[in-house]
């Protein structure tokens, strides 16, 4: 009787556990669903005042060009070079407040719930993409630092049925990890040390329109102990110093791989050798 009075005590307290921390994360996507949204009006402010410049230093340009003949030669080909700067400045500041309000976008539907619509997808370019992007992202802060980026993508490859946003989100988290530990480890070892990842995006096809996708991502960085590996996938689980990391990135990645996409994530990581992370999915092979 008391077995079993124990096993019930256990699953009831396993059960509080799971409410709270699901509570938890209700709350955390409520929060960032409301920070996101406030953040879209001050930034629809900054898109929409940077075009109405723009038209505004057209029309100074058009007073400019009219009144040359009263103006040094000089003095004309500066303000035109000004302008042009100037012109092409406003519009670097909207293109990038629209992937902003983009990415802001993406939180808000995930926050909600709503689950990613499959659809028809050139993952090889997907990757290749969101690969690129995390080391322009991580150049944009330092200029000096080089990886060698190696890609083994499969060639010809059919467009297969995913969530695209969600698998590029993925493959984004975990090249950002790997940006961020040959990073550290060059950090560390110095000139010696040569940062390198390889990226590896393969199909395999049953000819019945059924296929598997497998995508590696291998980087020579830190590696992990045991210890750590066996934590990554847990929400707001990180290593790293505060502020630099918020724990959220493996444990979102592993959900799209599992959950949203029925396949598996598979890590393997050696202390000052590297990590490779593979996820397999089983996909349907888009007509
Ligand atoms: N490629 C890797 N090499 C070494 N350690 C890694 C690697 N990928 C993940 N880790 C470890 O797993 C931890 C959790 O990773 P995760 O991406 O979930 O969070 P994070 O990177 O710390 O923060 P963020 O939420 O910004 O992604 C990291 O802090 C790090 O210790
Ligand atoms: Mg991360």
């Amino acid at each position: 009787m008391d077995v079993v009075k124990d096993d019930l005590k256990q699953q009831v307290e396993y059960l509080q556990q799971q409410l709270h921390k699901q509570e938890k994360m209700a709350s955390l996507g409520l929060l960032s669903a409301g920070i996101a949204h406030e953040i879209q009006n001050p930034l629809n402010f900054v898109i929409n005042f940077s075009k109405m410049s723009v038209k505004l230093l057209e029309d100074l340009q058009d007073i400019v060009d009219n009144c040359t003949d009263k103006l040094d030669e000089n003095d004309v080909a500066d303000m035109q070079d000004i302008s042009a700067d100037l012109k092409e400045n406003l519009e670097k500041i909207q293109e990038h407040g629209e992937r902003a309000i983009s990415i802001i976008r993406g939180i808000l539907l995930h926050s909600r719930g709503k689950a990613g619509e499959m659809l028809p997808t050139d993952v090889g370019q997907l990757v290749h993409e969101y690969v690129w992007l995390s080391y322009h992202a991580m150049r944009a802060n330092d200029k000096s630092f080089n990886i060698s980026i190696k890609e083994n993508i499969q060639e010809n490859m059919p467009k297969v049925m995913v969530v695209p946003q969600d698998l590029s989100r993925a493959v984004l988290n975990i090249m950002n990890n790997a940006c961020y530990t040959v990073k550290e480890r060059t950090g560390i070892e110095g000139e010696d040390y040569k940062p390198a990842i390889e990226v590896t995006v393969a199909l395999t096809q049953d000819g019945s329109g059924n296929g598997e996708l497998r995508v590696d991502i291998a980087d020579n960085g830190m590696g992990m102990t045991p210890e750590v590996k066996a934590k990554i996938y847990e929400n707001f689980f990180t290593t790293k110093p505060a502020g630099q990391g918020t724990g959220l990135g493996m444990s979102i990645t592993h959900e799209i791989i599992t959950k949203n996409h029925n396949g598996k994530l598979l890590v393997e990581s050696e202390p000052m050798v590297g990590t490779t992370f593979t996820f397999i999915i089983p996909v349907k092979i888009a007509r």
